[in-house]
């Protein structure tokens, strides 16, 4: 686990998120450090952590922002998310509850269909993309109103 002397070609944030007390702050400590504590404290606020290691021949460094799970909280850890490029959401195996609570339903938007002849992003792409990421996709004009009320109604309906 000791940091690699290379140069680094890629720093990657991502943010670890989920109910109190499902392990959040543990995993990391086991990623970042090879460690493990019974009794861990609540996370007050956010909190990162970094390793380095070798992926596909590129030295990335791991920026893992570990955020307090306990509501009041909530206002602050969400203006961490910025800049993540990866999300882990957490649940405790042991707490049907804490899986309860992982409902986000993601989903891509392509907007401004109307311009249709300065389209720079094939429609397949973003498909391929979404379904390889199992996100729901659809592409919308707010200018024209095109697939707007669907795209929301798609992620509202998911959530229940
Ligand atoms: P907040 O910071 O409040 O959001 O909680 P957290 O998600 O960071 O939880 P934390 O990592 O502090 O772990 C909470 C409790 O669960 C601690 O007592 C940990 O030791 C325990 N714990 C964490 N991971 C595991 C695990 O994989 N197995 C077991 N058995 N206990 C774990
Ligand atoms: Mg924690």
């Amino acid at each position: 686990y000791g940091e690699f002397n290379h140069k680094i070609d890629y720093v990657f944030k991502v943010v670890l998120i989920g109910d109190s007390a499902v392990g959040k702050s543990q995993l990391l400590a086991r990623f970042a450090r090879n460690e493990f504590s019974l009794d861990s404290k609540a996370t007050i606020g956010v909190e990162f952590q970094t390793r380095t290691l070798v992926i596909d021949h590129k030295v990335v460094k791991a920026q893992i922002w570990d955020t307090a799970g306990q509501e009041r909280y909530r206002a602050v850890t969400s203006a961490y998310y910025r800049g993540a490029v990866g999300a882990m959401l957490v649940y405790d195996m042991t707490k049907r509850q804490s899986f309860d609570h992982i409902n986000i339903v993601i989903m891509l938007v392509g907007n401004k269909a109307d311009l249709g002849t300065l389209r720079a992003v094939p429609a397949e792409d973003a498909k391929e993309f979404a379904e390889r990421e199992g996100l729901f996709f659809m592409e919308t004009s707010a200018l024209d109103a095109t697939n707007v009320e669907p795209a929301f109604l798609s992620v509202l309906t998911e959530i229940y």
